[in-house]
């Protein structure tokens, strides 16, 4: 019988993250003070972070230790099935080998609680009660949630307003784990009203709705914020999928010529892709690939150069390839990748040429998406079908070219609460937007020269 997943034991969760800033021949540009654009201390940060995490945050070290109280909430998804898509190659008739490590089994559908847990423990322990934050399509708010409820925290979440509208089982998932949600711009935090004030039907953004949660943050004592993507600490976290991977792929006796993933700050990305690129700075030969959304074309059409990773520029500002703090995406359904901005990690690396991108419209992500669901079973989330594009158009590319190259991508969450989405597809209601040039040449034309 031919192997389809390959599945390891509870003993396999990886107990060290892999921290790529040990690794980068060239690593990002200091943080710089919002105020004073003076590289950051951990001072400057310890009003929103815990010690722990700006530690993780500023380190060097290759390998951080993974406390135990995480490894046992890990334990209940981690680790992931590796599949072999089998019945894809079949259907598309490639030579290609295709694999993909699937995080749609965590609690709460996506990869994103390989880091709300540990930013959960750790603010815990720094005797923090309520954590706020930011969500898009509400996969972040959903995974956060679901921690603040496992470590006895209180959780607010600022709900991009596109999103809170399109996905109202996201929201009842959040509170069902007991979060407070609020869609944004809200009324609640300064930076809300400001921007309901000029546009009372503004549909939100990641970014804006990050200047809440760092506003409600920054003015309550008792309160800290986390970031579901971009930061380093983040991106530490979620390389448990890629060393699983790693271990899987050793076992399917193969190892891939592509690693594909979705990117919207990039943490998705830089879970599955670290390990491999480790071994890429090393000799070993490996692409890597970022999708993202045409109408958000963060590293494929953006600068790269220092920005603040909020609208409204209370965070220190982060070198990264950016669209403008201040641009707001197109509606898309792909909410988790409506993001202006990269993880500095991630942008370093595609400036460095060790990694690439591609973007895409939405109607041909939909497309394989339900091309993908057709034929391995699992309705992808419309982030994850970035990716799925990108790897059918590869193995397509090996039919035409008669190569069999080995494609691994990472099925970032599943997408059965976005239904909506699909249902929109089928209706005909979806629509591509232009690459929207003038908004984002708009927005670079504001960004301080630093
Ligand atoms: C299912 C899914 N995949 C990928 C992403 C993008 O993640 P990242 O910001 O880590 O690139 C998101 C973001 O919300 C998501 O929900």
């Amino acid at each position: 019988m031919k192997q389809t997943k390959i599945v390891l034991s509870d003993n396999d969760i990886p107990t060290k993250w892999y921290n790529i800033m040990a690794d980068m021949p060239n690593i990002p540009k200091p943080p710089l003070h919002p105020a004073t654009k003076r590289p950051i201390t951990p001072q400057d940060l310890s009003p929103i972070f815990p010690m722990a995490l700006i530690e993780q945050e500023m380190s060097r070290e290759r390998w951080i230790n993974i406390p135990e109280e995480v490894l046992d909430i890990y334990s209940l998804w981690r680790p992931s099935p590796l599949y072999r898509a089998h019945r894809l190659e079949k259907a598309l008739g490639t030579p290609a080998k295709i694999y993909y490590k699937y995080e749609g089994v965590s609690p709460a559908g996506s990869h994103k609680p390989n880091t709300s847990i540990p930013q959960a423990y750790f603010n815990k322990k720094a005797g923090i009660k309520r954590i706020a934050t930011e969500t898009g399509a509400g996969q972040w708010g959903a995974a956060m949630a679901l921690a603040g409820r496992l470590f006895g925290m209180d959780v607010t979440v600022y709900m991009v307003k596109v999103s809170y509208g399109q996905k109202p089982y996201r929201r009842i998932q959040m509170e069902t784990w007991g979060a407070t949600v609020h869609a944004s711009p809200s009324n609640v935090t300064n930076a809300g009203r400001k921007f309901l004030e000029v546009d009372p039907n503004n549909q939100g953004s990641l970014g804006l709705a990050i200047s809440e949660a760092v506003e409600d943050a920054a003015t309550h004592d008792d309160t800290n914020y986390a970031l579901g993507s971009v930061l380093n600490h983040v991106c530490l976290h979620q390389t448990v999928i890629g060393l699983e991977a790693k271990k899987q792929m050793e076992i399917a006796g193969d190892y891939p010529d592509i690693v594909i993933a979705c990117c919207g700050g990039g943490s998705n990305l830089a879970g599955i892709s670290f390990p491999f690129i480790y071994d890429k700075i090393h000799g070993k030969k490996v692409r890597v690939m970022a999708v993202e959304p045409a109408s958000c074309p963060t590293l494929t059409k953006g600068e790269f150069r220092y920005d603040f990773g909020d609208v409204v520029g209370l965070t220190p500002y982060l070198t990264m390839y950016t669209l403008g703090h201040d641009f707001m995406p197109p509606g898309i359904h792909a909410g988790g990748l409506r993001y202006h901005g990269d993880s500095p990690i991630v942008s370093q690396l595609y400036h460095d040429k060790i990694i690439e991108a591609k973007a895409y419209n939405q109607i041909p992500v939909f497309e394989a998406a339900i091309q993908f669901a057709g034929s391995e079973g699992i309705i992808p989330a419309p982030e994850s079908a970035h990716a799925i594009r990108a790897v059918i158009d590869e193995a397509i590319l090996c039919k035409q070219e008669g190569k069999q190259k080995t494609i691994l991508f990472n099925l970032s969450g599943h997408g059965y609460l976005d239904l909506q989405a699909y249902a929109d597809y089928h209706d005909g209601k979806l629509q591509d937007y232009e690459y929207p040039a003038e908004k984002i040449k708009e927005a670079l034309a504001k960004l301080p020269r630093i």
